[in-house]
């Protein structure tokens, strides 16, 4: 039995546990990282703090299972970032400090974060993360994660939802495809920009 509520600022360890668990293409990425919180300050934190109202905390009866994270506007959400979340990491996490490469670029990705580009934020504004650990998956969590953003999206009247979709993650795109993505655009390193009209 699961159940799906807004996440607050007390569930983010959980949710960067969440997201370090999945986060190799949908696998388990914690030995990729000395660090475990990079993946999270990245990748669910900023998205989990800026508009919960657009977000799912999926809590079982062993905690929380997973979540999807919703931002309405992308091209806010960035400025948004630049202005509260940034500043404090890159005190944090100075650059030039010896760590191991995969930790060192995303410390670069704090410091010189990617800028959604306007033709995809124009059509799309909205953008998504979802990660179920899993022992949540393939029980149609997934669907109704997805299913519930969109009623959100549309009660706003926001045009259209993307996501980025690791090259190696054929399980996720496929899953995504299903649902009514397609291909927005391809990323330097392969990934997929996935795109869906409201
Ligand atoms: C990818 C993920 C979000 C999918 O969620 P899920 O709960 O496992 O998927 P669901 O059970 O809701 O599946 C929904 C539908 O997609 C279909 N589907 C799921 N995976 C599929 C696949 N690999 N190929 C084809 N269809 C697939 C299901 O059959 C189901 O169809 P139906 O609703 O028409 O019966 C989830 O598995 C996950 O979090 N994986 C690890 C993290 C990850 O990779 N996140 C995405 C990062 S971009």
């Amino acid at each position: 039995m699961v159940r799906f509520r807004a996440p607050i600022a007390a569930d983010l360890p959980a949710l960067y546990r969440a997201c370090l668990l999945t986060g190799r293409a949908g696998d388990d990425a914690s030995a990729d990282h000395d660090d475990p919180d990079l993946l999270g300050h990245l990748w669910v934190g900023p998205q989990a703090t800026f508009d919960p109202a657009l977000c799912d905390v999926v809590d079982d009866e062993r905690g929380v299972a997973g979540y999807l994270v919703g931002v309405g506007s992308t091209s806010d959400f960035e400025a948004w970032c630049e202005q509260r979340w940034w500043p404090g990491l890159r005190e944090r996490y100075p650059l030039g400090v010896a760590r191991r490469e995969a930790d060192e670029a995303l410390v670069r990705s704090i410091h010189r974060p990617e800028v959604t580009p306007a033709a995809i934020t124009e059509v799309f504004p909205a953008h998504l993360h979802v990660n179920l650990l899993p022992r949540a998956q393939g029980q149609g969590i997934g669907r109704m994660l997805i299913e519930r953003l969109v009623d959100r999206l549309r009660q706003r009247g926001i045009s259209g939802l993307h996501l980025g979709v690791d090259a190696d993650n054929a399980r996720a795109i496929a899953f995504y495809r299903h649902l009514g993505f397609a291909e927005v655009a391809v990323e330097d390193d392969g990934g997929l920009i996935l795109g869906l009209r409201l």
